[in-house]
């Protein structure tokens, strides 16, 4: 296939589902609930404050209450640990994130573990990370379950394709290959140590890169047809933003890709936003799970 690739637009598909979670929102403040996202920032990191600042906006545009806890890079993991011990136990807070990365000093894996799973909207909590590998789900974390809305807008089909994830991270790698996974694809992760990227990449359906790097997926790699979806956000030195695909290289090869902004950023918050109220509905429901 020769040609141009289709841009598959994350931020008109965000509209869409920002819209969806705002009418959701109004239902559950009808039934006397305010879905409210509790949200915690340690240290001054700018480019987390960006994102902060971010879900506030768009909760508010939502609908979704924002509580925002901001602490200094000094805090240590008691005081963190005891902060969210009161989120827990705060009846009127329905999802809890913790911005990563969190400072050095800080034991992030045991903050994450004492987020109650039913309030971890991220979805990095070991119980939804384990229901989520048994195909249960409860919530799924942001930016895999944002690349698979983005797959199912473009139409694509995936049982039976081939279907690559470069990257191998909790966040991102590893749900984003459970997902695809329980989507019938045939799933290989690629990491820092797989041998000849370049030949698995030629052998993909559809390829999702979340490795951190501007444009580590050569255009010439693609296989022709191939869809696309770039998870990386990189900043270069001349301030412009690249994905981890060459993305001018892959459009005369791809028949759809995300586009680098545009394409899974705003996917994420959105995914995010509807993980809270899908949270505040169970609130609103009465319900204990
Ligand atoms: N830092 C980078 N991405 C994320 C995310 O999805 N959630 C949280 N909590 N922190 C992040």
């Amino acid at each position: 296939m020769s040609g141009q690739a289709a841009k598959i637009d994350g931020k008109a598909l965000s509209k869409e589902l920002l819209r969806e979670v705002k009418g959701r929102s109004a239902a559950c403040v009808e039934k006397g609930v305010i879905p409210c996202l509790a949200v915690v920032l340690v240290g001054e990191d700018p480019a987390s404050a960006i994102y902060v600042r971010n879900k506030g906006r768009r909760a508010a545009e939502c609908g979704i209450e924002t509580r925002d806890h901001r602490l200094p890079a000094t805090t240590t993991t008691e005081q963190l640990l005891s902060l969210l011990a009161e989120l827990n136990a705060d009846p009127t807070v329905d999802g809890i994130l913790v911005q990563l990365p969190l400072p050095e000093a800080v034991d992030s894996e045991a903050i994450l573990l004492a987020i109650d799973p039913r309030k971890d909207v991220d979805g990095f909590h070991p119980d939804n990370l384990g229901l989520l590998m048994l195909g249960k789900p409860r919530f799924v974390a942001c930016t895999p379950q944002g690349c698979m809305r983005l797959l199912e807008s473009a139409g694509v089909e995936l049982s039976g394709k081939r279907a690559l994830v470069v990257g191998r991270s909790t966040i991102v790698g590893k749900p984003m290959a459970q997902l695809l996974l329980q989507a019938n694809a045939t799933v290989t992760i690629a990491h820092s140590r797989t041998l000849d990227l370049p030949g698995l990449v030629a052998q993909s359906e559809v390829v999702v890169a979340a490795v951190g790097r501007p444009n580590f997926i050569r255009g010439e790699w693609i296989r022709p047809g191939a869809v696309i979806i770039d998870v990386g956000i990189n900043r270069l030195e001349n301030g412009k933003l690249a994905g981890d695909v060459d993305h001018a290289g892959a459009l005369s090869r791809a028949s759809a890709i995300t586009p680098v902004p545009g394409g899974v950023g705003p996917m994420t918050i959105a995914c995010l936003l509807s993980n809270c109220v899908d949270a505040a509905e169970r609130r609103a429901a009465g319900a204990a799970s």
